[in-house]
């Protein structure tokens, strides 16, 4: 097996292609999404050196409180040691290894399970029994911490040493993204779903409007006019677009009161935006919904969906009823990708497998899948 840099160099001149401008262009080769050395890879050029938005700020809201997580098999705890104070640390003990915590919970401390080293909520050492006689000096010893930044109700940290400030990573998403003010809301449901793909199948398939009015026409697809959506096309792989739809309901009604920020707008508003490398952004005249795509494996992906309400959504009649109804739907329109998703991979793989050309509504993933390659081969 050859290492990822070779690999890249004999993938070359397919990126080539790649980078044609839009209507000459072919997608990424099979190969970018199935093989475990470009994976490996683009845990360190990419997952390792990014903001990355790892929990809500509601989830942990009492001193004590705190939630593990793993990015590419790297384990964190975010916990609150602080009233104003939200840290983010490796999941390591600093005796073997062990994960510290696990789950979610409360905690007034984090005793290791394995011979009881102790840290504090904040990943300091406090106690390690029968090490009085060691020479090492363990007295300011920690777990890693991790560079923090809490975003309209959001954790993002970066595993770099030092990283882009955040601000610079955002840049002018900022701005154009008005209409996500997901601080001022609450996550109504949370839903988790693993796909047997490639995370970056998962991520061009939620800006792929292509596909909106063939696989999601018995959903929300028959309210969406790909063909007048226009994408800006932001640094650093980023993008933003809106255009007109319908609320995520079944005949397209309006359930939940409108957006407070949103009451000036048109009832069809229909907002997107992505932040790379794993962040998609969406947006009704009633709701807000936030997804991350974590990768798993080379072939294997967890999509999670927040979907995210201000305070007064509750206030509607049949609530409840209404909301399971919303995440129903919404989850319907997950299996219909997923589907999808999961036979693109296996066509990644396959020998036979050549890239075909992008479609001029494709100019979104022309964006990303170059924004791949120059990440890759920087
Ligand atoms: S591995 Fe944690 S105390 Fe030994
Ligand atoms: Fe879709």
């Amino acid at each position: 097996m050859t290492n990822a840099c070779e690999q890249l160099a004999v993938l070359a001149p397919k990126f080539k292609l790649t980078r044609e401008k839009l209507l000459r262009a072919r997608h990424l080769p099979g190969h970018v999404y199935s093989s475990p050395e470009l994976y490996a890879m683009e845990k360190e050029r990419i997952f390792m050196t990014h903001w990355l938005s790892v929990a809500r700020v509601e989830e942990v809201p009492n001193v004590g409180d705190y939630l593990t997580f793993e990015v590419m098999n790297e384990p964190i705890i975010i916990s609150r040691p602080n009233p104003d104070e939200i840290s983010v640390c490796m999941n390591m003990c600093l005796h073997r290894g062990v994960a510290v915590a696990s789950g979610c919970g409360h905690a007034k401390d984090f005793s290791c399970p394995y011979h009881a080293w102790t840290f504090s909520v904040d990943g300091k050492l406090i106690a390690a029994p029968g090490m009085k006689e060691s020479e090492v000096d363990m007295k300011n010893a920690r777990l890693k911490k991790l560079q923090v930044k809490i975003w309209r109700g959001w954790v993002f940290v970066n595993f770099a040493e030092d990283p882009i400030p955040f601000e610079e990573y955002m840049g002018v998403m900022e701005d154009k993204l008005w209409w996500f003010q997901s601080d001022q809301c609450k996550v109504a449901r949370k839903a988790i779903i693993d796909v047997k793909c490639n995370w970056k199948f998962l991520v061009e398939n939620l800006i792929d409007i292509y596909h909106v009015g063939v696989i999601h026409r018995s959903t929300f697809g028959g309210f969406v006019k790909g063909e007048k959506l226009r994408f800006n096309l932001e640094a650093n792989g980023a993008w933003h677009t809106r255009y007109e739809a319908r609320p995520h309901s079944k005949g397209g009604e309006q359930v939940f009161p409108t957006l407070p920020w949103a009451t000036e707008e048109s009832p069809g508003i229909a907002c997107k935006a992505g932040i790379y490398p794993n962040i998609n952004l969406s947006m009704r005249a009633d709701s807000l919904r936030m997804w991350h795509i974590w990768p798993i494996s080379p072939g294997e992906t967890r999509v999670v969906c927040y979907m995210l309400f201000p305070e007064g959504a509750s206030s509607i009649p049949n609530y409840d009823a209404e909301m399971e109804k919303y995440v129903a739907f919404v989850k319907q329109i997950i299996a219909e990708d997923a589907m999808m998703v999961e036979s693109l991979q296996n066509a990644s793989g396959s020998k036979f497998f050549e890239p075909g050309p992008m479609a001029p509504l494709e100019e979104a993933l022309h964006h990303m899948e170059n924004h791949y390659v120059d990440l890759m081969t920087a």
